[in-house]
């Protein structure tokens, strides 16, 4: 078992991570909730289906008293009526303050789960259990929570971190492949802006959902460096969305449900590369090494679409500036930066890119 410190003065709390370890969270998490006080646990029927058996033996070995909210799989729980049937169940079982909140599934429960433990109460603490892998890299670490509005994505949202974070890589043995594949595109994300190493490992033989804990342990303790020096995003922390604002645009495109975000973020990976490449500003192949990687663990990298459409969505993001949009790009495997771009330059680039 591994375990990381992330260095938030006044809301420091450690990641745990450990093949086989649900055995043993629940004695993690009763430390963690004042005595007497009840823990609400949050998690999906597909997670429970799979887990839920170990993770309540796991609780109630270690005398934790706890109510389990079972949600229907999916995005649209991280909605306002969501949010609702959480604080219906935390007032049901008289949640208070000193109570603890655990999350245990993916990022939208995860998401879910830390915006309610924001708000609840004016603020109760919560633990993410994460079982997908995009939970276990990116998600549960870093305390960005929130809900989507008719608007929007993640348009209410609160930084709020856990207090503990526990990571057992077992529980991926049971994900759907395409959920894997997704999680891996942003594993292999964090090679790419901040690893050459960790990037290496990924592009040998590609590792099973058992053998991922080494890497896991990597892009956690690189996610948890970057939130300790910038937990508000204003700086190294944008680094970490390398590959999402074209993502992102793509996501909107094609109405958030043709793609999983980690297939939509390769796609951006790859247009960022490219526009990186022609503008000067990639050592050139970088493309072509990020291509590879990607498409050894099965994601696509050619988008589809035309990608003439994604600049109206671009300019009309909530992180664009001006006439254009800071961008993540990478210097090489392993070195990135941000820098401002034109919307005309993107379009440029990615004409050229389509016309290669
Ligand atoms: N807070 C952040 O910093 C951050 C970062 C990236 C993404 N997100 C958010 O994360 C969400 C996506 O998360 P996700 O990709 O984990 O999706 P998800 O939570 O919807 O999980 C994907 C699917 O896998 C199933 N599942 C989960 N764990 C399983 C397991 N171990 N075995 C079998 N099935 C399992 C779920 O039931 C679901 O059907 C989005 O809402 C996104 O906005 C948040």
């Amino acid at each position: 078992m591994k375990t990381l410190s992330v260095g938030l003065p006044g809301n420091e709390y450690d990641i745990v991570i450990g093949r086989g370890m649900l055995d043993g969270v629940g004695h993690m998490l009763r430390d963690l909730a004042g005595s007497g006080e009840p823990a609400a646990v949050v998690t999906d029927e597909n997670v429970w289906r799979a887990h839920g058996e170990k993770f309540s033996a796991s609780l109630s070995d270690a005398g934790v008293d706890f109510e389990r909210v079972i949600l229907p799989p999916g995005e649209a729980n991280k909605s306002m009526s969501g949010l609702s049937g959480l604080y219906e169940a935390f007032s049901g079982m008289e949640l208070s303050r000193r109570g603890l909140i655990v999350a245990f599934g993916g990022g939208v429960v995860g998401d879910l789960c830390g915006f309610a433990a924001a708000t609840w109460k004016r603020g109760v603490g919560y633990a993410q259990v994460p079982t997908t892998l995009l939970a276990q890299v990116d998600s549960s670490v870093g305390g960005k929570t929130a809900i989507n509005l008719a608007y929007g994505k993640n348009l209410a949202g609160a930084f709020y971190q856990p207090k503990l974070v526990a990571i057992d890589p077992d529980t991926l043995s049971t994900l759907p492949a395409r959920e894997f594949r997704s999680g891996m595109a942003e594993v292999i994300k964090y090679g790419a802006i901040y690893s050459e190493g960790l990037f290496e490992t990924l592009t040998g033989d590609a590792p099973s959902p058992r053998d991922l804990s080494d890497a896991i342990y990597e892009c956690c303790s690189i996610k948890s460096g970057i939130v300790a020096r910038d937990e508000r995003d204003f700086g190294e922390r944008m680094l970490l969305n390398f590959g999402h604002t074209l993502g992102h645009a793509i996501e909107k495109k094609s109405g958030f449900d043709r793609y999983r975000h980690g297939e939509a973020v390769a796609f951006g990976m790859i247009l960022a590369a490219g526009i990186g490449e022609r503008m000067g500003l990639s050592a050139p192949g970088t493309s072509d090494v990020l291509r590879k990687a990607l498409e050894a663990y099965g994601l696509e990298t050619e988008y589809p679409g035309e990608t003439g459409d994604l600049i109206p969505i671009l300019k009309s993001d909530k992180k664009s500036e001006g006439n254009g949009v800071r961008m993540v790009f990478l210097k090489c495997i392993g070195e990135s930066f941000t820098r401002p771009v034109s919307f005309a330059e993107i379009q440029n680039a990615l004409e050229a890119g389509s016309a290669e």
